[in-house]
């Protein structure tokens, strides 16, 4: 079991020691709770790895308290003030060419590095107590949903890391918006998250957002590794429909199946039964992103033979909510 603790002062400087000595802490921040170590230690980020069961040719995300810290992890490029002055302390992660002072299991070997300035209070306590920048990958088993509240933490790795960090739910419920600003040409968005394409547009203009699909193609794997086709996946099959439930289709399922819906249904779709589930009320998609994951984890633990479920319509953190499904789901949808 690991010690949940509070962001009491004693507490932030009790785990800035651990972090300082190689252990792991779960972390809240804004986005998903985190699995963190010390980036600058070649042994607590094995850890990292060992913990999840995560494959070394992943890299990790460097969670530093501000841009003088990112300096001793990152060069920085010309376009990263303008970013930075717009999306950061937030849940942005910026691709950047790496310092020689990042061990090669941080970033399996490229030569650029993750990194990101979090926004969420505690976290930020931890990072400015222990004054190192932080490896955090989300704490989650590889391959499975990431975790939004402490309990998901403790539930998953709690018998295998010493200490999380108590943070409340985490608001923006799925992970950052990945930006690599390295490509020669255009900056690409190689992950679709908290920040939305359209906003970074606003401020560096044309970027590539096309998401990429990493299954069989070598290049683009070196290029994103972590962005598998199957991830953030439940143990329940879950089938992403290409439209939302129309009338009758809801009462059509049979018991054991869960309908995830985007917003509650109305009238005119039909009754809403026991098996039927949805990520917001009245069609908020900040607030469906944000209990998108505990929702999944929720179903998963039902004992549902299956879970269909409908998009979220398709513009703003909708792309990420999307995005999210169709990993659950699995490659080929
Ligand atoms: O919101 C988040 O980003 C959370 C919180 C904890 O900060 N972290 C997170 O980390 O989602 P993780 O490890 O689950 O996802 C990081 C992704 C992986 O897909 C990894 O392959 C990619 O970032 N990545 C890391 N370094 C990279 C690099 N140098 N080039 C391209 N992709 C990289
Ligand atoms: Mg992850």
């Amino acid at each position: 079991m690991a010690r949940i603790l509070d962001d009491s002062p004693a507490n932030i400087e009790c785990l800035a020691q651990a972090l300082l000595a190689d252990r792991l802490v779960g972390v809240p921040t804004e986005t998903v709770y985190g699995l963190a170590g010390n980036a600058l230690s070649q042994s607590a980020c094995k850890r990292i790895y060992e913990a999840k069961g995560r494959p070394f040719h992943d890299p990790l995300i460097v969670h530093v308290f501000d841009l003088e810290m990112l300096d001793r992890v990152a060069i920085r490029h010309d376009r990263l003030a303008e970013v930075a002055a717009a999306f950061w302390p937030g849940p942005l992660t910026v691709i950047l060419r790496r310092r020689a002072s990042v061990p090669n299991v941080v970033t399996s070997g490229l030569d650029t590095v993750a990194v990101r300035i979090p926004a969420h209070p505690a976290f930020r306590h931890l990072v400015a107590a222990a004054s190192i920048p932080l490896a955090a990958p989300s704490a989650n088993p590889f391959g499975y949903i990431s975790p939004t509240t402490s309990a998901h933490v403790e539930a998953q790795l709690g018998d295998r890391i010493d200490f999380i960090l108590e943070g409340g739910p985490c608001i923006v419920g799925i992970e950052s918006t990945i930006l690599d600003l390295t490509h020669p040409k255009i900056p690409r968005i190689l992950r679709p998250g908290g920040i939305t394409a359209d906003r970074i547009e606003a401020i560096i203009g044309p970027v590539d957002s096309s998401i990429i699909s990493m299954e069989g193609n070598p290049d683009e794997r070196v290029l994103a590794p972590g962005l598998l086709d199957r991830h953030y996946s439940p143990t329940t099959p879950l089938h992403l429909r290409n439209r939302a439930f129309g009338p009758g289709e809801l009462e059509a399922l049979p018991v054991r199946v869960a309908a995830l819906c985007f917003r509650r249904p109305d009238s005119a779709v039909g009754q809403v039964g026991a098996n039927t589930y949805w990520l917001t009320e009245d069609g908020d998609p900040a607030e469906a992103a944000q209990r998108l994951f505990s929702i999944l984890r929720e179903l998963d633990a039902a004992g549902y033979e299956s879970i269909e479920a409908e998009p979220a319509p398709d513009e703003g953190i909708g792309n990420a909510i999307n995005d999210r499904l169709r990993r659950a789901a699995g490659a080929g949808q």
